[in-house]
């Protein structure tokens, strides 16, 4: 069997822990959030020193709806301020930035500035950093379906044309590879929802310590611990 390469070509986080890092504090919640924007950067500039290509970061769920409604205004403000402050660091750094999920759902400002960073960047060629916003992998793989069976009932399809590769063809994430490395923060054994069906075959390394409190190094013990896994994909 041929040896893997020693760095994943796509790590995915589920960022977890902001809240109760603040709370530990004494702090309201918004301050978990705007701390764990500096963890972005750290992981940001982590994989580009050690090469890896994509990085996707679980920054909103579909069910982060449900929070209540200054917590998600204050997120979408924190956003829009990561993407005014960020679109120039990710021009420098040669990054590209690309997003996931139901993202007309997102207010009209959020989504503008979100459109505006992506076009900006879309010609970078190092690392391609994804945010998975308004994300849910129900709702993508539901969404996928529905495009196959439009084209069914156009009469473009037929059933037994319908495999995975041409349903992996109709997610959000169908430009970029599976994720080789998922990490979570905050010590949760789930994985809430996320890339479901991307992460079939993905190591995963889970980190009791909350997401402001996750630097370069813990990136670089997660690849290195990955390394260190044999994956079989059900061989031998
Ligand atoms: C992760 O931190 C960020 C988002 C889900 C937006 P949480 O906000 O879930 O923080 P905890 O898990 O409640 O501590
Ligand atoms: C997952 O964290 C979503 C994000 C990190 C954006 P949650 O805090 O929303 O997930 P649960 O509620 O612990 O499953
Ligand atoms: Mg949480």
């Amino acid at each position: 069997m041929s040896e893997q390469p020693s760095t994943p070509e796509h790590i995915a986080i589920i960022m977890d822990g902001n809240g109760r890092w603040a709370k530990e504090r004494g702090l309201p919640r918004r301050e978990g959030h705007r701390a764990g924007a500096e963890s972005v950067r750290e992981c940001v500039d982590a994989c580009k020193q050690i090469g890896v290509r994509f990085l996707t970061l679980y920054a909103f769920s579909s069910e982060n709806w449900n929070r209540p409604a200054a917590e998600i205004t204050a997120l979408m403000s924190l956003l829009e301020k990561f993407l005014d402050q960020k679109a120039e660091e990710l021009m420098k750094q040669n990054v590209r930035l690309q997003a996931i999920g139901q993202l007309d759902r997102l207010p009209a400002r959020t989504r503008a500035k979100l459109d505006q960073a992506m076009a900006r960047t879309a010609d970078n060629t190092s690392l391609t950093l994804i945010l998975a916003l308004s994300y849910g992998s129900r709702e993508e793989i539901t969404d996928a379906a529905r495009s196959l069976v439009a084209d069914a009932a156009a009469g473009k399809l037929k059933p037994e044309e319908v495999s995975p590769e041409l349903l992996a063809s109709r997610l959000y994430t169908s430009p970029f590879p599976d994720p080789d490395l998922l990490i979570r923060t905050s010590g949760e054994l789930r994985v809430s929802n996320f890339l479901l069906w991307q992460i079939s075959y993905s190591e995963i390394v889970i980190f009791k310590k909350f997401w402001p409190d996750f630097k370069q190094t813990d990136l670089f013990e997660a690849v290195a611990e990955y390394s260190r896994r044999h994956r079989r994909f059900g061989a031998l």
